[in-house]
């Protein structure tokens, strides 16, 4: 008489265990404000942006400033030398995506990273000269400013002037990673600089760096013309005579950034907005969350729900291998790999008890047609707002300081594929739509993002991390809309990848149980466990209209506004 009572008694606790219990430790807020907000990777840089905020700035403009300021106070990833996306919805719903990529300097080749006997050299497109692409940077926030941007662009770079000329202090994070790479820079490097001024960093030491302020003063008196122009020009072009390198004169002179049609796209209600190519960003976060849509799920990082994202994980980094590259020389089939009845079939072999081995997937055929890169989301107090990703490539690029000009390069040409098949940094690979070739884009991961439900903004979002930005942007966005995380929660989560080669889940301790991670292996899945992933910043709407912020703990990274 009494079994049926506690048969269901038992049955509703395990579906209570198995409905979404999002632990509450990802549930607590992190700064919520009432009008406006910047997150980025360093204190300094979001006081920046925060400040031209309260002056009333478009969001644009605060994305500008906060651009600059990491350019000094986050030389790992800040850049004047790199490159990066930058995805706006203005609060009207209107909505932009710029590409300011690096480009493949006049004369680079498609074989200039393989040696004599055909084999690729991994140092060459890694470190040193012939490792940097043609900077967007420069030309990137001139053109945001220009279409977009509200407060003098004098105003906006000013921060970053004055904190390149008075010096700041070194948080404990950024003093180990530059000791950690002054030798390469000493190696690489033709000429000494601020960074090399000690033999070693400390926390709270003061990196000066006047020869970058004279560079942002030159820019801020000309124009982009003061980096792709005159004696800034001059000093690159030196630098690349001295190390070897290949960008001309003519480089500078020819980039552009471009306007570029965002891709958009819906998951259960919200709309996604992002970055199409040459970033892979854009498209492979929508191919993730279309094969995973008509997914239930049940509890954060439970067997079933992991095994499911990282077996769409392995189908669209096989298509992002094949399929994607640089739309200006390859056909991308952007609406074949957008449409939810192709990214549903990639999964028609989707088994719930077994990981699919990644050699038997290949790329499908849709219809045609560092880990140091650094990302920030702005919202401004009329509710516009800036998603932008920006990037050296690895950790201080090339390790190449132009000389009396103060700023890093990028590596960014190890992105491209050196050779078919053949792992880059990420152990990506790639094929014949992201070959090397001159004046091109190399592909990238990068992937800000903006997500809004209704006609309202829901969430900005983006972060570092390599090949693991796009599983950590589709993770964040999941953790808010599937396991009820708060935006700081979502991000500080631990978190996971799996990008089809190497065959494996790499993930953060912390991830899951070892109940769960036996039950993950027991369908079939390898494991590595390594050091963070990503640093997600992002911003959330919440449903009264304030905002909270997601400032990654990995980093130094802070949430701020007003
Ligand atoms: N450099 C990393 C990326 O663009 O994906």
């Amino acid at each position: 008489m009494f079994r049926l009572p506690v048969a269901l008694l038992l049955i509703s606790a395990l579906i209570l265990l198995h409905c979404r219990p999002a632990s509450a430790e990802y549930q607590a807020p992190g700064l919520i404000t009432d009008q406006a907000m910047v997150v980025s990777a360093h204190p300094l840089a979001t006081e920046a942006g925060v400040a031209v905020l309260r002056e009333g700035g478009h969001a644009v403009d605060a994305a500008v400033t906060v651009q600059f300021a990491l350019a000094v106070v986050l030389p790992w990833a800040g850049n004047i030398g790199g490159g990066g996306f930058m995805v706006v919805r203005e609060a009207d719903g209107d909505i932009y995506s710029l590409d300011f990529r690096e480009k493949a300097p006049l004369a680079a080749t498609r074989d200039m990273y393989l040696d004599s006997l055909g084999e690729v050299v991994p140092a060459r497109s890694w470190r040193g000269h012939l490792a940097a692409g043609v900077p967007g940077s420069v030309a990137g926030m001139f053109a945001a400013h220009d279409s977009l941007g509200r407060l003098p662009m004098a105003r906006l770079i000013q921060p970053a002037i004055d904190l390149a000329e008075g010096g700041f202090p070194l948080t404990r994070l950024e003093a180990e990673s530059l000791n950690g790479r002054l030798e390469a820079i000493r190696t690489y490097s033709t000429q000494p600089s601020g960074y090399t001024a000690q033999q070693t960093w400390a926390e709270g030491d003061i990196l000066r760096l006047p020869a970058l302020a004279a560079t942002l003063r030159r820019i801020r008196d000309a124009g982009a013309a003061g980096f792709y122009a005159g004696e800034t020009a001059d000093l690159i072009v030196a630098e690349m005579a001295r190390g070897g390198g290949l960008i001309s004169h003519q480089d500078l002179l020819d980039y552009e950034a471009v306007w570029r049609t965002p891709v958009e796209g819906s998951y259960r209600g919200y709309k996604v907005i992002g970055m199409p190519p040459p970033s892979s960003g854009g498209i492979a976060l929508l191919q993730l969350l279309q094969s995973v849509e008509d997914h239930g799920f049940s509890r954060w990082h439970s067997p079933a729900d992991v095994h499911r994202m990282v077996e769409a994980e392995r189908r669209v980094y096989a298509d992002r291998a094949q399929h994607l590259g640089d739309p200006d020389y390859w056909p991308v089939p952007r609406p074949g790999l957008l449409d939810p009845a192709y990214n549903r079939a990639r999964m028609a072999d989707f088994d719930p008890r077994r990981a699919t081995p990644s050699d038997s997937i290949a790329a499908g055929n849709p219809a045609a047609e560092s880990e140091q890169t650094t990302h920030f989301s702005v919202v401004d107090a009329e509710g516009n707002a800036v998603s932008l990703t920006t990037t050296l490539n690895g950790g201080y690029g090339s390790c190449v300081v132009v000389g009396g000009a103060g700023f890093f390069l990028n590596n960014e040409m190890d992105d491209f594929s050196a050779k078919p098949g053949v792992p880059n940094a990420y152990g990506l690979v790639g094929a014949e739509a992201n070959a090397v070739a001159p004046g091109k884009r190399m592909l990238s991961s990068m992937t800000p993002t903006i997500v809004t439900r209704g006609d309202s903004l829901f969430m900005v979002v983006g972060t570092p991390g390599g090949s693991t930005i796009i599983t950590s942007v589709f993770q964040t966005i999941l953790n808010v809309v599937e396991y009820d995380f708060s935006m700081q929660g979502a991000v500080s989560a631990p978190r996971f990848h799996h990008q089809w080669r190497p065959d494996l889940i790499q993930y953060e301790s912390g991830s899951w149980s070892e109940l769960d991670s036996s039950a993950l292996a027991r369908r079939g899945h390898a494991f590595r466990s390594r050091s963070s992933i990503g640093r997600v910043d992002a911003i959330l709407v919440r449903p009264d209209g304030r905002l909270e912020g997601g400032a990654d703990p990995r980093g130094d990274d802070t949430a701020g506004g007003f």
